[in-house]
């Protein structure tokens, strides 16, 4: 068996884990970072895109990823379609703030890159089974390395950065603890060679159901549209994809190629019943989920970590508990605002398969109300862009 000491143990080598432990070694604060996964598969997973202005501000002066300004892409704002007709939220003028386009897999290759050229611990293929002692100052991962063997780290502090089915949050509450609701439909996503069909995204709610048009570069685009949750990625030709797309985006011919890659996405919302136990936080998708509607998943993950550093901090270099006490709540408020923001956006632009004609009636007066009103898109440009960080806790 191996027994490893340091002074937090991080399960989870995303885009939470890996920022925490960067922002910690920043403070002289030593970490060790685990994931069942092979760095090559963090590496290559498609998510999603969007990058909040704080997300980029803090990934550029704390020295994660300066490529996130090179090779990612600032969007001043995005269409809204709905009625065959295109408004567009412009974000500057609303909020003095943009987002960049930017795939989380490259923000994770910036990350990883960073985190092992400054020796991080970071292990792949590490399986955790359990947190044992969380409610002691000593508590400790138990798991299986990549060869077999047993591996425990013994920590001050335990961060359960370990995604939507967290080990570490079932250790603490089971796997099932929180609040959630489930969505009757998903999103069909495609990655295709093709030039961009608009320069920002667009959001189109249409008689045939949603779809979105994002990019990736001049020559990949990413997009998806409304489907059934237990549909089969296969079952669809190319030509009806492109059927699909089409009709559901009226007024914008959609420039056509080969499709890479393709993929069903089911829908969540959920918040883990409890954010921090003793010695034991977590972060990211293992403390909650969100619809990607309205590009929060990511975003929500770094907001997690800037709380969390601070209350660590305070916590292994003052003695002071004040702000880990602090940070389950701290972290709801915006966690809450956040599964509003995507619940709302997912609500105003997709067709529910029991939807009424007063149902759809209503959803288009609700867009209505939004894009004729400067208060209504500033209240989406706010969210969609990010709300201001904290800066202390407690
Ligand atoms: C994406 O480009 O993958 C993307 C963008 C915006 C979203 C969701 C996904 O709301």
């Amino acid at each position: 068996m191996t027994v490893i000491r340091t002074r937090v143990a991080i399960v989870g080598a995303g885009p939470a884990g890996l920022l925490l432990s960067h922002l910690l070694a920043d403070a002289g604060i030593e970490s060790v970072i685990v994931d069942s996964r092979t760095r090559e598969q963090i590496e290559t997973t498609i998510r999603a895109g969007i990058l909040e202005q704080g997300t980029v501000d803090l990934l550029v002066a704390s020295g994660a990823s300066t490529r996130v300004l090179t090779d990612g892409n600032r969007h001043d704002g995005i269409e809204l379609r709905f009625a065959g007709e295109g408004h567009r939220i412009d974000f500057p003028s609303l909020t003095g703030r943009s987002v960049w386009l930017y795939p989380q897999h490259e923000v994770l290759k910036d990350l990883v890159a960073t985190r092992l050229a400054a020796g991080q611990d970071l292990r792949f293929g590490v399986r955790v089974d359990a947190v044992d002692d969380a409610a002691s100052d000593r508590p400790r991962v138990i798991g299986v390395d990549a060869d077999g063997q047993r591996v425990e780290i013994e920590a001050e502090f335990v961060v359960g950065a370990d995604g939507s089915r967290s080990v570490v949050r079932q250790t603490l509450g089971g796997s099932a603890a929180g609040s959630f609701r489930e969505y009757p439909f998903a999103w069909f996503g495609i990655l295709c060679e093709a030039p961009p069909s608009s320069e920002e995204l667009i959001y189109s709610n249409s008689d045939a159901g949603f779809a979105l048009i994002s990019q990736r570069s001049s020559t990949v685009q990413r997009m998806y549209f409304q489907c059934d949750p237990e549909a089969d990625p296969d079952a669809l030709s190319e030509a009806q994809i492109w059927d699909e797309l089409q009709a559901r985006v009226p007024g914008t011919t959609l420039h056509e190629g080969p499709i890479f890659q393709r993929d069903v996405l089911r829908f969540r919302s959920f918040v883990a019943g409890e954010l921090r136990r003793g010695r034991v936080a977590l972060i990211g998708d293992a403390a909650h989920t969100v619809p990607p509607t309205g590009a929060k998943g990511m975003n929500l993950a770094v907001a997690d970590v800037v709380l969390l550093d601070i209350a660590l901090r305070a916590l292994l270099l003052s003695g002071d508990e004040g702000p880990i006490d602090a940070f389950a709540e701290t972290a709801a408020r915006r966690i809450w605002k956040a599964q509003h923001f995507s619940w709302w956006m997912t609500s105003m632009l997709h067709r529910t398969p029991d939807a009424s004609d007063f149902d759809r009636r209503r959803q288009l007066g609700e867009l209505r109300s939004i894009i004729d009103s400067d208060a209504g898109r500033t209240y989406l440009a706010e969210a969609y862009t990010g709300w201001p960080f904290e800066t202390r806790l407690g």
